[in-house]
């Protein structure tokens, strides 16, 4: 799921190669590239596509010609059809006259290729984007249109989300792209040349002036070092040109091994970021633009709503104890797939917030859309500025975090956490729901907190001597109670992400209820013991671990040596107030799984199967 294509003076053939491997980090299963050159008397547009990684693509272009000023390349991560060569992107028509890449799916597909198999329409492979393809094909040669008309034709027939591009070799002069439901950013290059790719990272070194495209958007760009932007109604739309803000370190591993781990050591700058002119300690002031923007509106919700997918739903859930604690308002946590489907009860007064790294995850947007249809005030915590998400929203804060590029989110949950935790001030403040006293004492632990991660950091070579220890464990438990039961779900969540050891997170307590059938000597318990509310309970269920003889992981307060007497390991991390510990506890569980995973040899960057952001549903 990642597009980049380039139509200019130098050779397009490394410009793809090198933004594919920008994009691997959003998690595919085969890459292509299709180029044409019919400056050399080339008649036919080159396509080569290989199951596997984009090094595996480039060995086996070597040695073929790559020569050409225009073409396209793609990641896919396979929805239609198994993930090999032949259902890889690009896709070209029956007269071998188009060539496509495609992010989305089609949803009508079915009856779209029955129509064209009775127009005699054969196919290779079983992708809704060979459909769409011969499609445009089949109109061109109907209506004798333009390429770009015929692509304008064909979407108007297309029931799904897409971010396409396109090159026809009898229009070798031009690139044709177009988007509805999923992500495509123009790059204006030096001398005339464009850059087209599905997020920022394969242009930003290459320019900064970009332009996002719309839904239902059609861009041609020319050889010439014209575009131009259409609507699906055939409407000259004007072009926004944006600046870029993002620089090229920022997407770069800049002297780490992983994305992973340089993203975890960040965390001090991210967190402390997230806050950065949010907060005047001296006044006990929380400024949210967002919240200020809405405040009735929040200080009048019957209830918040969260919607959410992935390790963001996680925060959510930390988010819902921050929300009822502190500023008294009623929260539900909800999976946005399921949340869509279920015909939930949302009223003019909800608020429905959607916190997603990417802003671009698609159930999270149709999730905001049935809620948009409900009068809800819908507000969005992204980090990816300018993102679907933070467009569709009445309002919203960024976690300006940074590009997230290892799958598994580090830096974005706790971006996430640390504004939960704002909005939850800034209300409860307004609200009167806590006294003044503690909220100063909240607001300053606040401020502590960049430090004390910076400290805990210090506490890698534990972890990594940990990591050794249960590198082998065929399941892992992670076990923690009210603020850090979330957290036990997320440290089981990254360790099954990266290092597949089939993990589970449970409440402390509910694991008598169940999990703890499974409990033996080989079963490594990871139990977040930090909090100093429910330390006496989680001493007891960490008894009822070691009675069956089980292997526990402790989380605990700097000092604690009743708890570390009592596991097998113990991990310590600064004390804090309990409703900030999440931003603590995580990290530990962060780092080991990155631990784990590297010495049972996995790629952590880029886990099998998954994507960074799932902008199918
Ligand atoms: C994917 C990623 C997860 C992420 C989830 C939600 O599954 O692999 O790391 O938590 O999507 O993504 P979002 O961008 O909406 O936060």
């Amino acid at each position: 799921c990642g597009i980049v294509a380039y139509i200019g003076e130098r050779q397009a053939f490394p410009i793809l190669i090198k933004g594919l491997q920008r994009l691997e980090y959003r998690g595919y299963d085969s890459a292509g590239v299709a180029l044409f050159n019919p400056a050399e008397g080339e008649t036919e547009i080159k396509v080569y596509k290989r199951q596997g990684k984009v090094k595996e693509l480039l060995d086996f272009s070597t040695g073929k010609s790559t020569q050409a000023n225009i073409g396209i390349g793609h990641t896919r991560w396979a929805t239609h059809g198994a993930p090999n060569h032949i259902n890889a992107h690009p896709h070209i028509s029956g007269n071998k006259q188009l060539a496509i890449i495609h992010n989305g799916i089609i949803e009508n597909y079915d009856s779209l290729r029955m129509a064209l198999e009775k127009e005699g329409h054969e196919f290779e492979s079983e992708t809704d984007t060979e459909v769409l393809i011969h499609l445009i094909e089949e109109i061109q040669k109907k209506e004798a249109v333009s390429i770009e008309e015929a692509v304008r034709m064909s979407l108007s027939r297309v029931i799904g989300a897409y971010a396409i591009v396109i090159i026809d070799k009898t229009a070798p002069d031009r690139i044709i792209a177009a988007r509805k439901g999923s992500p495509m950013v123009l790059g204006l290059g030096e001398s005339g040349e464009f850059f087209i790719a599905s997020d920022a990272s394969p242009i930003v070194e290459y320019t900064k002036n970009v332009v996002y495209l719309n839904d239902e958007e059609i861009l041609i760009a020319r050889d010439n070092g014209e575009f131009v932007i259409k609507n699906i109604g055939d409407e000259i739309q004007t072009p926004f040109i944006q600046y870029l803000e993002m620089e090229i370190d920022t997407i770069e591993k800049g002297g780490f091994d992983h994305y992973m781990l340089k993203e975890i050591y960040q965390q001090p700058k991210t967190i402390a970021d997230a806050m950065r002119g949010r907060i005047n300690a001296k006044q006990g002031i929380i400024t949210l633009g967002g919240i200020n923007e809405f405040e009735n509106r929040f200080l009048n919700a019957d209830r918040i709503i969260i919607a959410a997918c992935g390790t963001s739903w996680i925060a959510g859930l930390i988010g819902e104890h921050l929300f009822e604690d502190l500023a008294r308002i009623p929260t539900e946590v909800e999976y946005a797939s399921e949340f869509r489907y279920r015909n939930p009860i949302i009223k003019n007064n909800d608020i429905v917030l959607a916190i997603s790294q990417s802003g671009e995850t698609a159930d999270t947007i149709a999730a905001l859309e049935l809620a948009r249809d409900r009068d809800a005030l819908l507000y969005g915590i992204c980090n990816v500025v300018g993102s679907s998400i933070a467009r569709m929203t009445d309002a919203g804060s960024y976690i300006h975090a940074g590009p997230e590029i290892g799958v598994a989110s580090t830096k974005a949950f706790t971006g996430q956490l640390v504004l939960l935790t704002l909005m939850a001030l800034q209300l409860a403040r307004k609200k009167g729901t806590i006294s003044s006293s503690y909220f100063f004492q909240l607001l300053n632990e606040l401020e502590n907190i960049p430090a004390k991660v910076e400290s805990l950091l210090q506490n890698d070579a534990k972890i990594k001597y940990v990591a050794q220890e249960i590198k082998d464990a065929n399941n892992a438990l992670y076990l923690g109670r009210g603020y850090n039961f979330p957290v036990a779900l997320e440290g089981a969540l990254k360790l099954k992400e990266i290092s597949y050891i089939h993990a589970e997170g449970y409440p402390a307590a509910e694991m008598k209820h169940g999990p703890i059938a499974l409990i033996d000597e080989n079963m490594p318990v990871i139990v977040v013991a930090s909090n100093d509310s429910t330390r006496e309970k989680v001493i007891s269920n960490i008894q009822e671990v070691k009675a069956r003889k089980g292997k526990v992981i402790a989380i605990i307060k700097e000092g604690d040596q009743a708890i570390e007497k009592l596991v097998d390991y113990a991990i310590e991390i600064p004390d804090t107030e309990e409703p900030l510990s999440p931003l603590l506890s995580v990290i530990p569980l962060q780092l080991l799984a990155y631990h784990i995973a590297i010495l049972r040899d996995c790629n952590v960057d880029q886990p099998r199967n998954l994507a960074k952001s799932v902008t199918v549903e």
